[in-house]
């Protein structure tokens, strides 16, 4: 499973990408409208650090705006995916832009039925947002093994992008159930680190090294 940062903070993009553990980015409105710069400005950056998918959403509810945007988006670099929500309108444009060879990763899927049309549209991706459906009580990790389940047993192309993670343990949840890739907050990519073991383990290490240099 590969591991893609979801966020539109080019320092936390640079951090992680220094560490070697980033294939990808995902980002979205309510990301972007975090930052204190322009998103024109911010997409180009990310597409400079990593080598990789890089989600950009579209905001257009309509299928022309939505292409429009789409084909700006997409022009900004090769690595561009575009985010499209999961909506009659928003699959007649995977349609188009699958076609011209623009990947787009259809976004806010909640269930089998809309990953099944996000495929036959010819999405490239599909990111089923586990912690939202843990927020309203139901088991995420299950949608994401139902969903992977269903794209293998039909050899459907598109690839899932765990989405919406929340906290460490989301994610051997979702590699376990298939998943090809995860997208996590940076927060929840520091915590994969942490072990107190690791922590106790590094602590003894320097501690012993030190008291053997000591006595020498
Ligand atoms: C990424 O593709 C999603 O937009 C993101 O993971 C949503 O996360 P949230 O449900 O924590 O806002």
């Amino acid at each position: 499973m590969k591991l893609f940062l979801d966020t539109a903070n080019v320092e936390e993009i640079k951090q992680a990408t220094d560490w070697g553990v980033i294939s990808g980015v995902t980002t979205n409105p309510s990301l972007a409208a975090k930052e204190n710069e322009d998103f024109s400005k911010i997409l180009p950056a990310i597409c400079n650090l990593v080598d990789g998918p890089i989600s950009a959403e579209v905001i257009s509810m309509d299928y022309e705006g939505m292409v429009k945007e789409a084909r700006e988006l997409a022009g900004v670099h090769k690595n561009v995916a575009i985010k499209i929500p999961v909506m009659p309108e928003g699959l007649k444009a995977v349609k188009t832009l699958s076609a011209e060879g623009i990947r787009v990763n259809v976004t806010l899927v909640f269930s089998v039925n809309q990953a099944l049309l996000a495929a036959r549209a010819g999405a490239a991706f599909i990111s089923p947002f586990l912690g939202r459906i843990d927020d309203i009580g139901q088991t995420g990790v299950a949608l994401v093994r139902d969903i992977v389940d269903m794209i293998d047993l039909h050899e459907l192309d598109a690839e899932v992008i765990a989405a919406s993670i929340r906290h460490p343990e989301h994610v051997p949840g979702v590699a376990l159930a298939g998943s090809h890739i995860a997208t996590v907050p940076f927060k929840v990519l520091e915590q994969m680190f942490k072990h107190p073991l690791t922590d106790q383990g590094i602590e003894k290490f320097l501690e012993d090294w030190k008291k053997a240099q000591a006595s020498n």
